[in-house]
């Protein structure tokens, strides 16, 4: 396979998260170096691999549910790159911004999204929820006034400590004049997580994205967004809910309550 980064200007060698994840996830945009990391990654934590994948499999869930809702705009914190199956591939006709920190991923998400005009990727700390909202691409493409679908999925683990971590969400949700959906992952402290594997995994991941990965107690995530307001969706509202469970991690998917217009 080509190297996609060769003549990129930044140390090729140096392995990129949101690359790393697209090679796992089966997309074209990494290098040698980013398979190499996967395949470390994949050997100090074996289980991290199906996470990922099944946590693209749940964000497809839950976009579908939120169309179905009547959602028609999509907000991606953290995002990575928009390849392998992402927000717009099945989200159709709606409105997509992807939000990431890294410049590259920025850059490179760009040029995947230059024939897509109903969606677009912005550089934004997702800590500072009113630069996305300020950002030109969000004012083009997200209108406060409707309905949208925020998704967190596989970077609260990333966040800093409980309080901070869902500070996003509740930013984001504060701006919007109607419902606020919302799908996030959390990553579990419990079997079939092993502590000492994700230890592992945590020190190598350092070299690829500056914030350390942190697993939570079960519960957590479910008591963070009910103590934010969001309301959790009915369990059988969820069409195959019960397929692929996501292992060693919390899911959630609800929303917050619209403030009643005018
Ligand atoms: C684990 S990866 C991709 C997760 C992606 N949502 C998925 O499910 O495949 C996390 C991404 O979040 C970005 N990121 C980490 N912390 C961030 C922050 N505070 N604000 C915005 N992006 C962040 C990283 O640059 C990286 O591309």
């Amino acid at each position: 396979m080509p190297d996609a980064t060769a003549d990129r200007r930044t140390d090729p060698r140096q392995p990129n998260i949101a690359r790393v994840y697209d090679h796992i996830l089966g997309g074209s945009l990494h290098n040698a170096h980013d398979r190499t990391f996967a395949a470390d990654l994949a050997a100090a934590f074996p289980a991290l691999t199906g996470i990922i994948r099944a946590q693209r499999c749940f964000q497809r869930r839950a976009v579908e549910w939120m169309l179905g809702n009547g959602v028609d705009q999509f907000i991606d914190l953290g995002s990575g790159l928009p390849t392998a199956d992402h927000v717009h591939h099945v989200a159709g006709d709606a409105r997509v911004v992807y939000v990431d920190m890294d410049s590259e991923t920025v850059e490179d998400a760009g040029m995947i999204l230059h024939s897509v005009p109903d969606a677009a990727a912005i550089r934004a700390d997702i800590q500072q929820p009113g630069e996305i909202l300020a950002h030109t691409e969000t004012r083009r493409l997200i209108d406060t006034g409707r309905p949208v679908g925020i998704l967190a999925i596989g970077i609260l683990d990333f966040l800093p400590p409980p309080r901070t971590a869902i500070a996003p969400l509740t930013g984001l949700r504060n701006a919007f004049e109607r419902d606020v959906y919302v799908a996030a992952t959390l990553l579990t402290d419990q079997p079939p997580l092993d502590p000492d594997q994700l230890g592992l995994a945590a020190a190598l991941l350092l070299r690829a994205i500056a914030t350390p990965i942190t697993a939570r107690p079960p519960g957590t995530l479910r008591a963070w967004l009910g103590e934010s307001g969001f309301q959790e969706a009915e369990y059988g509202s969820i069409p195959e809910r019960q397929e692929e469970p996501l292992p060693a991690a919390e899911t959630f998917i609800g929303r917050g309550g619209a403030i009643p217009p005018g």
